[in-house]
């Protein structure tokens, strides 16, 4: 068989191959990026869905728009005010089968073979992933706990003629920073002076524990050059499988188009699901319940590493988000994952979250998918691994 120039030399997207590994009975994964279990709204779904169903069954299983359900993409069209994204219609919303595919929609709609592609350094391992089956040339810029630096952004955007700089504003993955305002709106501005579109990803900003919520890169765009993409994947259900894009109208009919040719539309009961989790007001409750659980599961994972991790190791201590992000000089996290999960624990190693493979010394905890008696022991093998 010859497989396409695009697939043949691919390996596949690390997390879906840790999975395999760790699925081992005793393995504590601190690996994945998956909500609790306990946040997840089972009997509300099943509420919603049966109410959907009786009210309107015929509609939720025929065919939809690929466009979106049109009362959901309504309701997306104010959702997103709460970012601080105004004046938005119905031609402004995609209705997306969760953020992911809103990522692959964005890099089919605007990239060739050798295109540029500029993202944070480290930034989201699946993003790197995708940009890969584009065949694009993806290139990091620097960043650190002050979020990305500018200069170096602006710096490359001239050199390299970027056509998307990819960002995760609010508790990224992996390193949990939120990106200061004053860099929002100064991204926003270099997307219009440059001509370079900014995919502002953001499916954690509901999930913040401490501080306030800010406005998004979005907010800021007067020109049309931002595409604001998020998701209920983490406030609601991954399995569900719904986000929106939010973005020009012209460019939310390019990634239409490539829609189209993909999954046809989103599931309409998924989507009518979602709707009525927010117009309940349900939504908000839920995600009040769930963030003190996220938050106790993350101080849990704190305190661990405080008490048993080496003097050597530093972690990042976000005040949103899933992820915890270390480092631990002079040791290659990637050699030592076969370790880790001997001993019992598995993580994400950092060269993955690098557009040049470089981060080796460093690691992404998830704290979300396990009890606070795995999340010490889960520490207290991993800190021996790394003794
Ligand atoms: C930064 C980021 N973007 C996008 C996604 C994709 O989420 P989904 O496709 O489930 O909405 C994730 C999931 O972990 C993520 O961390």
């Amino acid at each position: 068989l010859q497989y396409s120039d695009r697939i043949k030399n691919l390996t596949g997207n690390a997390i879906r191959e840790i999975f395999k590994v760790i699925s081992k009975p005793g393995v504590i994964s601190f690996a994945g990026g998956l909500p609790a279990t306990a946040c997840l709204p089972v009997d509300k779904f099943k509420e919603y869905s049966q109410q959907l169903l009786q009210e309107n069954g015929a509609a939720m299983l025929q065919y939809g728009a690929t466009e979106g359900y049109y009362p959901f993409r309504e309701c997306m069209a104010g959702f997103v005010s709460r970012c601080g994204i105004e004046n938005v219609s119905t031609d402004n919303v995609l209705i997306i089968s969760g953020g992911q595919q809103g990522l692959d929609l964005t890099f089919k709609a605007f990239i060739n073979k050798d295109d540029i592609i500029l993202v944070e350094d480290p930034t989201y391992l699946a993003v790197l992933h995708i940009a890969k089956t584009y065949q694009a040339d993806v290139r990091g810029v620097r960043s650190d706990a002050d979020g990305i630096d500018l200069n170096d952004l602006e710096q490359k955007i001239i050199e390299l003629k970027p056509k998307i700089f990819y960002i995760v504003p609010n508790f990224s993955n992996p390193t949990g920073r939120t990106l200061p305002v004053q860099k929002r709106q100064a991204v926003a501005k270099l997307g219009e002076k440059y001509g370079v579109l900014i995919l502002e990803d953001d499916p954690y900003r509901e999930l913040r524990y401490s501080g306030s919520h800010l406005p998004s890169i979005k907010s800021f765009d007067e020109s049309g050059h931002v595409l604001y993409v998020t998701s209920f994947s983490k406030t609601i259900s991954p399995g569900m499988r719904v986000g929106a894009a939010v973005g020009a109208a012209e460019v939310v009919r390019k990634l239409t188009i490539g829609k189209q040719a993909v999954d046809v539309q989103t599931v309409t009961l998924m989507q009518a699901v979602a709707q009525r989790f927010i117009t309940s007001g349900e939504l908000d409750r839920h995600i009040a319940a769930s963030v003190p659980v996220y938050e106790s599961k993350k101080q849990a994972m704190t305190q661990a590493i405080a008490r048993y991790m080496p003097e050597s190791y530093s972690f990042s201590d976000p005040e949103g988000g899933l992820f915890i992000w270390g480092e631990t000089p002079g040791k290659d996290c990637k050699q030592l994952f076969a370790t880790a999960v001997e001993q019992g624990v598995a993580y994400v190693w950092g060269s993955e979250f690098y557009a040049d493979g470089s981060g080796a010394d460093r690691l992404r905890l998830n704290f979300s998918n396990a009890t606070h008696e795995q999340i010490d022991e889960g520490i207290k093998r991993l800190a021996k691994v790394l003794a």
